[in-house]
């Protein structure tokens, strides 16, 4: 199992100084920056561009930003999004026409691809696709907005990708999005999830170190439990 990262959602943060609070959640522990990109038209919410992305780039910021796109086309964004410094980048399978072509472009344009699954979409999106990808991210809400509660019947849905990427082989991160809390994410590590977005529950905070340390102690417990469990059964 790849190490966990927990990914705050800079939509909960306050917009007005970004830069400061984007260097206040990596200070306060956290692996990655999700950067929520809303187009009006494939979710009913607008947020920002690539023109943000490179602002945190231009302002320093050097860790991994997770770019999930909520837009509709999604080639034509894409390359723009490289050039402003996106590390990894997310699409959903229905908002392209061709769900293998957007993922070769993320490639060739030097990031990691992630292909996004809402509550409702079905996984065989996957069947041809999950040897090319370097993350899947499971929705637990439907997309658009932060502050949603978590989806409870994602949570197989966690564990039957959890065992597709076992049977790949490969080192395909397992993202869940939405809803995510210091009272839930054990749930959500136990189910196979490795990678955790939390926008609300890490910004709605005021203590951003208290809650990512909090949230990494409930995942390092959840998987503990796992690995007895293994041990168990193993004896
Ligand atoms: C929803 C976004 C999420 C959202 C998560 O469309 O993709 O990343 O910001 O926010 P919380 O953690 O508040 O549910
Ligand atoms: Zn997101």
């Amino acid at each position: 199992m790849l190490d966990p990262w927990i990914a705050p959602s800079i939509l909960s943060a306050d917009f007005a100084k970004l830069g400061d609070e984007v260097r206040a959640v990596l200070e306060a522990g956290a692996d990655l920056i999700h950067f929520d990109v809303m187009d009006n038209h494939y979710v009913p919410n607008l947020t920002i561009g690539p023109l943000v992305c490179e602002a945190l780039r231009k302002a320093g910021i050097k860790a991994p930003i997770d770019v999930h796109l909520m837009v509709k086309p999604v080639d034509r964004i894409v390359p723009d999004f490289a050039k402003a410094g996106a590390t990894w980048i997310s699409f959903h399978p229905e908002a392209t026409g061709h769900v293998d072509r957007t993922i070769g472009l993320i490639r060739e344009s030097g990031c990691r691809p992630g292909l996004v699954l809402n509550p409702a979409t079905p996984l065989n999106w996957l069947d041809h696709v999950l040897d090319k990808l370097d993350l899947v991210l499971l929705m637990s809400v439907n997309p658009g907005f932060g502050g949603q509660s978590f989806i409870p019947s994602v949570l197989p849905k966690i564990e039957a990708v959890r065992e597709r990427i076992l049977r790949s082989g490969r080192d395909v991160r397992l993202e869940v999005d939405g809803g995510i809390k210091t009272d839930n994410i054990g749930r959500i590590a136990a189910a196979g999830a490795d990678t955790f977005v939390a926008g609300s529950a890490v910004f709605g905070s005021q203590d951003y170190r208290g809650t990512i340390a909090a949230m990494r102690e409930q995942v390092a417990k959840a998987r503990s439990a796992d690995s007895a469990a293994i041990d168990y059964q193993g004896t």
